[in-house]
Protein backbone atom coordinates (compact mmCIF):
# COMPACT_ATOMS: atom_id res chain seq x y z
CA UNK A 1 0.00 0.00 0.00
CA UNK A 2 2.70 2.73 0.99
CA UNK A 3 4.73 1.57 -2.45
CA UNK A 4 2.17 2.21 -4.34
CA UNK A 5 1.04 5.47 -2.76
CA UNK A 6 4.85 6.46 -2.86
CA UNK A 7 4.84 5.36 -6.98
CA UNK A 8 1.39 7.83 -7.49
CA UNK A 9 3.79 10.21 -5.16
CA UNK A 10 6.75 10.27 -7.21
CA UNK A 11 4.43 10.14 -10.24
CA UNK A 12 2.45 13.28 -9.36
CA UNK A 13 6.07 15.65 -8.72
CA UNK A 14 7.39 14.44 -12.12
CA UNK A 15 3.96 15.83 -13.73
CA UNK A 16 4.23 18.86 -11.44
CA UNK A 17 7.76 19.48 -12.21
CA UNK A 18 7.52 19.17 -16.22
CA UNK A 19 4.52 21.72 -16.25
CA UNK A 20 6.09 24.32 -13.93
CA UNK A 21 8.83 23.61 -16.30
CA UNK A 22 7.29 23.59 -19.33
CA UNK A 23 5.74 26.66 -18.71
CA UNK A 24 9.11 28.69 -17.83
CA UNK A 25 11.04 27.28 -20.17
CA UNK A 26 8.48 26.85 -23.33
CA UNK A 27 9.70 26.13 -26.73
CA UNK A 28 9.71 29.49 -29.00
CA UNK A 29 8.65 28.80 -32.53
CA UNK A 30 12.46 28.84 -33.51
CA UNK A 31 13.55 25.59 -31.29
CA UNK A 32 10.02 23.75 -32.37
CA UNK A 33 11.20 24.30 -36.21
CA UNK A 34 14.87 23.49 -35.78
CA UNK A 35 13.84 19.51 -33.65
CA UNK A 36 11.38 18.99 -36.84
CA UNK A 37 14.08 19.96 -39.50
CA UNK A 38 15.72 17.51 -41.39
CA UNK A 39 18.61 18.54 -43.38
CA UNK A 40 20.15 17.16 -46.67
CA UNK A 41 23.82 16.59 -47.85
CA UNK A 42 23.71 19.71 -50.10
CA UNK A 43 22.81 21.94 -47.11
CA UNK A 44 25.58 20.11 -44.98
CA UNK A 45 28.25 20.21 -47.92
CA UNK A 46 27.34 24.16 -48.57
CA UNK A 47 27.47 24.70 -44.69
CA UNK A 48 30.73 23.03 -44.72
CA UNK A 49 32.21 25.27 -47.43
CA UNK A 50 30.91 28.35 -45.45
CA UNK A 51 32.60 27.37 -42.60
CA UNK A 52 35.82 27.30 -44.34
CA UNK A 53 35.48 30.44 -46.41
CA UNK A 54 34.91 32.20 -43.43
CA UNK A 55 37.22 31.06 -41.33
CA UNK A 56 37.47 34.69 -39.48
CA UNK A 57 34.11 34.03 -37.83
CA UNK A 58 34.60 31.88 -34.80
CA UNK A 59 32.85 32.23 -31.22
CA UNK A 60 33.45 35.09 -29.04
CA UNK A 61 34.22 33.95 -25.97
CA UNK A 62 31.74 31.60 -24.56
CA UNK A 63 27.95 31.78 -25.92
CA UNK A 64 26.63 32.03 -22.18
CA UNK A 65 25.70 35.81 -21.36
CA UNK A 66 28.49 37.69 -19.85
CA UNK A 67 28.64 40.49 -17.60
CA UNK A 68 27.81 43.48 -19.66
CA UNK A 69 30.57 45.26 -19.27
CA UNK A 70 32.66 42.96 -19.85
CA UNK A 71 33.12 43.60 -23.63
CA UNK A 72 33.04 47.29 -23.99
CA UNK A 73 33.08 47.71 -27.61
CA UNK A 74 29.97 45.56 -28.68
CA UNK A 75 26.33 46.75 -27.84
CA UNK A 76 25.18 44.78 -24.41
CA UNK A 77 21.48 44.75 -26.09
CA UNK A 78 23.30 42.43 -28.81
CA UNK A 79 25.06 39.71 -26.85
CA UNK A 80 21.60 38.52 -25.39
CA UNK A 81 20.96 37.08 -29.05
CA UNK A 82 22.63 34.00 -29.57
CA UNK A 83 23.64 34.98 -33.31
CA UNK A 84 26.11 37.76 -31.92
CA UNK A 85 27.51 34.42 -30.48
CA UNK A 86 29.49 33.39 -33.80
CA UNK A 87 28.48 37.04 -35.60
CA UNK A 88 30.50 40.31 -35.39
CA UNK A 89 28.33 42.79 -33.16
CA UNK A 90 27.04 45.19 -36.06
CA UNK A 91 26.76 41.56 -37.77
CA UNK A 92 26.41 43.32 -41.48
CA UNK A 93 29.45 43.96 -43.25
CA UNK A 94 28.77 42.70 -46.73
CA UNK A 95 26.46 45.28 -48.70
CA UNK A 96 28.47 48.66 -48.61
CA UNK A 97 24.80 50.08 -49.68
CA UNK A 98 22.73 48.69 -46.44
CA UNK A 99 24.88 47.49 -43.66
CA UNK A 100 25.38 51.00 -42.40
CA UNK A 101 21.14 50.84 -42.06
CA UNK A 102 20.57 47.20 -41.24
CA UNK A 103 23.29 47.62 -38.31
CA UNK A 104 21.49 50.58 -36.84
CA UNK A 105 18.00 48.91 -36.90
CA UNK A 106 19.58 46.09 -34.64
CA UNK A 107 19.57 48.83 -31.98
CA UNK A 108 15.30 48.61 -32.57
CA UNK A 109 14.55 45.16 -34.25
CA UNK A 110 15.48 41.87 -33.56
CA UNK A 111 17.31 39.83 -36.26
CA UNK A 112 14.54 36.82 -35.99
CA UNK A 113 12.42 39.69 -37.21
CA UNK A 114 14.22 40.25 -40.08
CA UNK A 115 15.95 36.78 -40.44
CA UNK A 116 13.27 34.07 -39.32
CA UNK A 117 9.86 34.75 -41.31
CA UNK A 118 8.57 31.02 -42.29
CA UNK A 119 6.11 30.98 -45.18
CA UNK A 120 3.62 28.94 -43.16
CA UNK A 121 2.86 30.68 -40.03
CA UNK A 122 1.35 33.85 -39.45
CA UNK A 123 4.05 35.70 -36.75
CA UNK A 124 3.13 38.82 -34.61
CA UNK A 125 5.27 41.57 -33.92
CA UNK A 126 5.55 42.89 -30.45
CA UNK A 127 8.47 44.63 -28.12
CA UNK A 128 10.77 42.06 -26.10
CA UNK A 129 12.75 43.22 -23.45
CA UNK A 130 15.87 40.46 -24.83
CA UNK A 131 16.92 39.93 -21.20
CA UNK A 132 14.27 37.54 -20.03
CA UNK A 133 12.54 37.41 -23.29
CA UNK A 134 9.25 38.81 -22.17
CA UNK A 135 6.78 40.98 -23.78
CA UNK A 136 6.45 44.65 -23.12
CA UNK A 137 3.29 46.62 -22.94
CA UNK A 138 3.22 48.81 -26.55
CA UNK A 139 4.35 52.59 -25.97
CA UNK A 140 5.19 55.13 -27.98
CA UNK A 141 8.36 55.87 -26.03
CA UNK A 142 10.14 52.38 -27.19
CA UNK A 143 10.17 54.11 -30.55
CA UNK A 144 13.54 55.82 -30.11
CA UNK A 145 14.36 57.21 -33.14
CA UNK A 146 11.48 59.30 -33.67
CA UNK A 147 10.69 61.61 -31.04
CA UNK A 148 6.93 63.73 -30.70
CA UNK A 149 7.84 67.34 -31.29
CA UNK A 150 6.43 68.26 -28.22
CA UNK A 151 8.16 65.40 -26.04
CA UNK A 152 11.32 66.96 -23.49
CA UNK A 153 14.77 65.46 -24.09
CA UNK A 154 14.93 64.65 -20.08
CA UNK A 155 12.41 62.50 -20.86
CA UNK A 156 13.48 61.04 -23.91
CA UNK A 157 16.76 59.85 -22.37
CA UNK A 158 15.22 57.33 -20.44
CA UNK A 159 13.87 55.37 -23.13
CA UNK A 160 17.22 55.55 -24.83
CA UNK A 161 17.06 51.60 -24.34
CA UNK A 162 17.85 49.21 -26.62
CA UNK A 163 16.75 46.23 -24.64
CA UNK A 164 13.71 46.86 -26.12
CA UNK A 165 13.34 45.14 -29.76
CA UNK A 166 10.65 44.42 -32.20
CA UNK A 167 10.61 40.54 -32.16
CA UNK A 168 8.16 37.87 -33.86
CA UNK A 169 5.87 36.34 -31.22
CA UNK A 170 3.93 32.94 -32.05
CA UNK A 171 0.69 31.77 -29.78
CA UNK A 172 2.01 34.70 -26.89
CA UNK A 173 5.52 33.34 -26.87
CA UNK A 174 8.37 35.04 -28.46
CA UNK A 175 10.02 32.74 -31.14
CA UNK A 176 13.52 33.59 -29.76
CA UNK A 177 16.41 31.06 -29.46
CA UNK A 178 17.36 31.56 -26.37
CA UNK A 179 21.11 31.58 -25.12
CA UNK A 180 20.39 30.30 -21.84
CA UNK A 181 19.09 27.38 -23.63
CA UNK A 182 20.26 23.71 -23.91
CA UNK A 183 20.46 23.99 -27.56
CA UNK A 184 22.65 27.34 -27.45
CA UNK A 185 24.78 25.69 -24.94
CA UNK A 186 25.30 23.08 -27.16
CA UNK A 187 26.24 25.44 -29.72
CA UNK A 188 28.93 26.67 -27.88
CA UNK A 189 30.67 23.34 -26.96
CA UNK A 190 30.53 22.02 -30.47
CA UNK A 191 31.44 25.22 -32.47
CA UNK A 192 34.66 25.39 -29.92
CA UNK A 193 35.27 21.92 -30.15
CA UNK A 194 33.10 20.19 -32.63
CA UNK A 195 34.50 18.41 -36.03
CA UNK A 196 34.22 20.38 -38.99
CA UNK A 197 31.31 17.99 -39.93
CA UNK A 198 30.07 18.23 -36.45
CA UNK A 199 30.03 22.49 -37.01
CA UNK A 200 28.97 21.93 -40.48
CA UNK A 201 25.78 20.19 -39.64
CA UNK A 202 24.95 22.12 -36.82
CA UNK A 203 25.62 25.52 -38.21
CA UNK A 204 23.20 24.03 -41.18
CA UNK A 205 20.03 23.29 -38.98
CA UNK A 206 20.24 26.65 -36.82
CA UNK A 207 20.67 28.26 -40.47
CA UNK A 208 17.99 26.34 -42.41
CA UNK A 209 15.09 28.32 -40.96
CA UNK A 210 16.81 31.38 -41.65
CA UNK A 211 16.36 34.14 -44.81
CA UNK A 212 19.38 35.25 -45.85
CA UNK A 213 18.45 39.23 -46.40
CA UNK A 214 15.60 40.46 -44.29
CA UNK A 215 12.61 41.87 -45.84
CA UNK A 216 13.02 45.43 -48.04
CA UNK A 217 13.07 48.15 -46.87
CA UNK A 218 9.47 49.03 -48.43
CA UNK A 219 7.99 46.31 -46.32
CA UNK A 220 8.05 48.31 -43.04
CA UNK A 221 8.54 51.90 -44.25
CA UNK A 222 5.89 51.90 -46.26
CA UNK A 223 2.12 53.35 -46.28
CA UNK A 224 0.82 50.28 -48.51
CA UNK A 225 3.04 47.26 -46.70
CA UNK A 226 2.35 45.86 -43.34
CA UNK A 227 5.42 44.01 -42.22
CA UNK A 228 4.40 45.68 -38.93
CA UNK A 229 1.60 46.58 -37.11
CA UNK A 230 3.10 50.17 -36.29
CA UNK A 231 0.20 51.18 -34.58
CA UNK A 232 -0.11 48.23 -32.20
CA UNK A 233 3.34 48.53 -31.44
CA UNK A 234 2.34 52.01 -29.71
CA UNK A 235 3.47 54.33 -32.37
CA UNK A 236 1.73 57.79 -32.69
CA UNK A 237 0.47 58.64 -35.84
CA UNK A 238 3.32 61.46 -36.53
CA UNK A 239 5.57 58.26 -35.79
CA UNK A 240 3.77 56.17 -38.06
CA UNK A 241 4.17 59.43 -41.04
CA UNK A 242 7.76 59.38 -40.38
CA UNK A 243 8.29 55.92 -40.34
CA UNK A 244 6.25 55.47 -43.49
CA UNK A 245 7.39 58.75 -45.87
CA UNK A 246 11.37 58.28 -45.23
CA UNK A 247 13.21 59.78 -47.58
CA UNK A 248 15.68 57.26 -47.63
CA UNK A 249 14.08 54.61 -47.73
CA UNK A 250 12.14 56.15 -50.86
CA UNK A 251 15.19 56.44 -52.24
CA UNK A 252 16.39 53.29 -51.50
CA UNK A 253 13.15 51.70 -53.48
CA UNK A 254 14.94 53.49 -56.57
CA UNK A 255 17.45 50.35 -57.11
CA UNK A 256 16.36 47.63 -59.26
CA UNK A 257 19.92 45.55 -58.62
CA UNK A 258 22.37 45.14 -56.51
CA UNK A 259 25.04 46.73 -58.78
CA UNK A 260 22.90 49.90 -59.84
CA UNK A 261 24.55 52.92 -58.55
CA UNK A 262 22.07 56.21 -57.89
CA UNK A 263 24.23 59.48 -57.24
CA UNK A 264 22.80 61.12 -53.94
CA UNK A 265 22.12 63.91 -55.96
CA UNK A 266 18.64 62.29 -57.50
CA UNK A 267 17.02 61.71 -54.33
CA UNK A 268 16.22 65.55 -54.54
CA UNK A 269 14.54 64.73 -57.71
C1 LIG B 1 27.44 28.65 -34.46
C2 LIG B 1 27.78 29.88 -35.10
C3 LIG B 1 26.65 30.69 -35.70
C4 LIG B 1 25.49 31.10 -35.06
C5 LIG B 1 25.08 30.86 -33.62
C6 LIG B 1 24.74 31.86 -36.04
N1 LIG B 1 25.43 31.92 -37.22
FE1 LIG B 1 24.81 32.82 -38.94
N2 LIG B 1 26.46 32.12 -39.92
C7 LIG B 1 27.53 31.47 -39.32
C8 LIG B 1 28.59 31.27 -40.32
C9 LIG B 1 29.94 30.63 -40.08
C10 LIG B 1 28.08 31.81 -41.53
C11 LIG B 1 28.81 31.86 -42.88
C12 LIG B 1 29.67 33.08 -42.93
C13 LIG B 1 28.88 34.35 -43.15
O1 LIG B 1 28.14 34.44 -44.14
O2 LIG B 1 28.98 35.27 -42.31
C14 LIG B 1 26.76 32.34 -41.24
C15 LIG B 1 25.93 32.96 -42.17
C16 LIG B 1 24.75 33.66 -41.88
C17 LIG B 1 23.98 34.45 -42.84
C18 LIG B 1 24.31 34.64 -44.31
C19 LIG B 1 23.54 33.72 -45.18
C20 LIG B 1 23.99 32.30 -45.10
O3 LIG B 1 23.17 31.43 -44.75
O4 LIG B 1 25.17 32.04 -45.36
C21 LIG B 1 22.93 34.97 -42.15
C22 LIG B 1 21.82 35.86 -42.71
C23 LIG B 1 23.05 34.52 -40.77
N3 LIG B 1 24.17 33.73 -40.64
C24 LIG B 1 22.16 34.87 -39.78
C25 LIG B 1 22.22 34.37 -38.48
C26 LIG B 1 21.23 34.67 -37.48
C27 LIG B 1 20.04 35.58 -37.66
C28 LIG B 1 21.58 33.96 -36.36
C29 LIG B 1 20.85 33.86 -35.05
C30 LIG B 1 19.46 33.42 -35.11
C31 LIG B 1 22.82 33.24 -36.68
N4 LIG B 1 23.16 33.51 -37.97
C32 LIG B 1 23.51 32.42 -35.79
C33 LIG B 1 27.60 31.06 -38.01
C34 LIG B 1 26.61 31.23 -37.05
C1 LIG C 1 15.96 45.39 -40.34
C2 LIG C 1 16.26 44.07 -40.81
C3 LIG C 1 17.47 43.33 -40.31
C4 LIG C 1 17.84 43.06 -39.01
C5 LIG C 1 17.17 43.54 -37.73
C6 LIG C 1 18.98 42.19 -39.07
N1 LIG C 1 19.32 41.94 -40.37
FE1 LIG C 1 20.88 40.79 -41.04
N2 LIG C 1 20.44 41.31 -42.98
C7 LIG C 1 19.40 42.13 -43.37
C8 LIG C 1 19.49 42.34 -44.82
C9 LIG C 1 18.53 43.19 -45.66
C10 LIG C 1 20.63 41.62 -45.28
C11 LIG C 1 21.19 41.54 -46.71
C12 LIG C 1 22.47 42.34 -46.83
C13 LIG C 1 22.30 43.79 -46.48
O1 LIG C 1 21.36 44.44 -46.97
O2 LIG C 1 23.12 44.31 -45.66
C14 LIG C 1 21.21 40.98 -44.08
C15 LIG C 1 22.34 40.18 -44.10
C16 LIG C 1 22.90 39.55 -42.99
C17 LIG C 1 24.09 38.70 -43.02
C18 LIG C 1 24.95 38.30 -44.22
C19 LIG C 1 25.65 39.34 -44.97
C20 LIG C 1 26.42 40.44 -44.27
O3 LIG C 1 25.91 41.59 -44.31
O4 LIG C 1 27.52 40.25 -43.73
C21 LIG C 1 24.30 38.27 -41.73
C22 LIG C 1 25.41 37.37 -41.25
C23 LIG C 1 23.24 38.87 -40.91
N3 LIG C 1 22.41 39.64 -41.71
C24 LIG C 1 23.11 38.64 -39.55
C25 LIG C 1 22.25 39.36 -38.71
C26 LIG C 1 22.26 39.29 -37.26
C27 LIG C 1 23.19 38.42 -36.45
C28 LIG C 1 21.30 40.16 -36.81
C29 LIG C 1 20.96 40.52 -35.38
C30 LIG C 1 22.04 40.99 -34.52
C31 LIG C 1 20.67 40.76 -37.99
N4 LIG C 1 21.29 40.25 -39.12
C32 LIG C 1 19.63 41.68 -37.95
C33 LIG C 1 18.42 42.66 -42.56
C34 LIG C 1 18.42 42.63 -41.17
C1 LIG D 1 11.51 44.98 -40.24
C2 LIG D 1 11.08 46.32 -40.49
C3 LIG D 1 12.06 47.32 -41.09
C4 LIG D 1 12.84 47.16 -42.22
C5 LIG D 1 12.94 45.96 -43.13
C6 LIG D 1 13.52 48.42 -42.39
N1 LIG D 1 13.18 49.29 -41.39
FE1 LIG D 1 13.93 51.18 -41.12
N2 LIG D 1 12.87 51.35 -39.37
C7 LIG D 1 11.97 50.43 -38.89
C8 LIG D 1 11.35 50.95 -37.68
C9 LIG D 1 10.29 50.24 -36.84
C10 LIG D 1 11.93 52.22 -37.43
C11 LIG D 1 11.63 53.18 -36.27
C12 LIG D 1 12.35 52.70 -35.03
C13 LIG D 1 12.26 53.60 -33.83
O1 LIG D 1 11.84 54.76 -33.92
O2 LIG D 1 12.63 53.10 -32.75
C14 LIG D 1 12.88 52.44 -38.53
C15 LIG D 1 13.66 53.58 -38.66
C16 LIG D 1 14.44 53.88 -39.76
C17 LIG D 1 15.16 55.11 -39.94
C18 LIG D 1 15.21 56.26 -38.94
C19 LIG D 1 14.00 57.12 -39.14
C20 LIG D 1 14.17 58.54 -38.66
O3 LIG D 1 13.30 59.34 -39.04
O4 LIG D 1 15.11 58.84 -37.93
C21 LIG D 1 15.80 55.04 -41.17
C22 LIG D 1 16.64 56.10 -41.84
C23 LIG D 1 15.46 53.74 -41.73
N3 LIG D 1 14.65 53.06 -40.86
C24 LIG D 1 15.90 53.29 -42.96
C25 LIG D 1 15.71 51.99 -43.46
C26 LIG D 1 16.29 51.48 -44.71
C27 LIG D 1 17.19 52.28 -45.64
C28 LIG D 1 15.88 50.18 -44.84
C29 LIG D 1 16.22 49.17 -45.91
C30 LIG D 1 17.61 49.09 -46.34
C31 LIG D 1 15.00 49.89 -43.68
N4 LIG D 1 14.94 51.02 -42.89
C32 LIG D 1 14.40 48.67 -43.44
C33 LIG D 1 11.66 49.20 -39.46
C34 LIG D 1 12.29 48.67 -40.58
Amino acid sequence: MIKVFNMYFRMMIVLILSTISSSIFAEGLYLQILNKTVLNAEQIQKSKQKIEKYKPIKVHEELVVPPFHKRGQMNASLEHSICTGCHLSPPHTKSDRTRTFMNMHTKFIACETCHFRPETVKLSYRWEDVRDGKPLQAKQKLFRQIAEPEEKPEERTKSLHSFYKITPFYQKESVVLRKQSVFAKETTRLWEQGTLDEKSQHRALLHAPLKKEGPECQECHDKQKNFLDLEGLGATAYQIEKIQNNIITQFFSRYKDKQQRIRIMSILR
